[in-house]
């Protein structure tokens, strides 16, 4: 009797912290520290730049294990986006294949990880891809941390 009271009290208490989540989710998407805390109602977004000199174009092919974002042709300079939810098991998980003149790379974009979700500024991971290799842009330090290196040929 007693373990069934201690039961329905966590659940009460359970299901009045789900409540609460999703009202501070909803109710303030501008409060940060609910988006911090859900990180699963975030509108994440990925950005592919071509950094790349001596006018190369990027070609930039993106993916998770149910979306393909499609091929890309980079021009010098530009970039392209896309957007997702995580999904709540937190297995979301995409990566791309890029290629310039003679080097290509494969590296994940965006993985479930604080520390990522951090320097990603909990919203929005952009990838540069530069003569020296790929770039994250870190908004948590103010810095670009160098992460991938090229691979020679294709
Ligand atoms: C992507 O390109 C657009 C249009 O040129 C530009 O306004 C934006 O700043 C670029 N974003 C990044 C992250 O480079
Ligand atoms: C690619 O390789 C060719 C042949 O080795 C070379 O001439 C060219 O400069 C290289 N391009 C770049 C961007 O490194």
């Amino acid at each position: 009797m007693e373990k069934k009271n201690g039961n329905s009290c966590i659940l009460a208490i359970t299901a009045y912290l789900l409540a609460l989540g999703f009202v501070l989710a909803f109710a303030s998407p501008t409060l940060s520290s609910a988006s911090n805390m859900f990180p699963g109602f975030i509108k994440w977004h990925v950005y592919i730049v071509n950094g790349l000199g001596n006018n190369q174009n990027l070609l930039a092919h993106c993916k998770s294990a149910d979306d393909d974002v499609g091929i890309q042709n980079l021009s010098p300079g530009s970039n392209f986006t896309w957007s997702f939810r995580t999904d709540f098991t937190h297995s979301t998980l995409f990566w791309c294949y890029v290629r310039k003149d003679n080097a290509s790379a494969s590296f994940n974009v965006f993985w479930y990880d604080d520390r990522l979700f951090q320097k990603c500024d909990w919203k929005k991971c952009i990838w540069s891809a530069r003569d020296e290799g790929i770039y994250l842009t870190n908004f948590d330090e103010d810095v670009d941390d160098l992460y991938y290196q090229w691979d020679a040929g294709e």
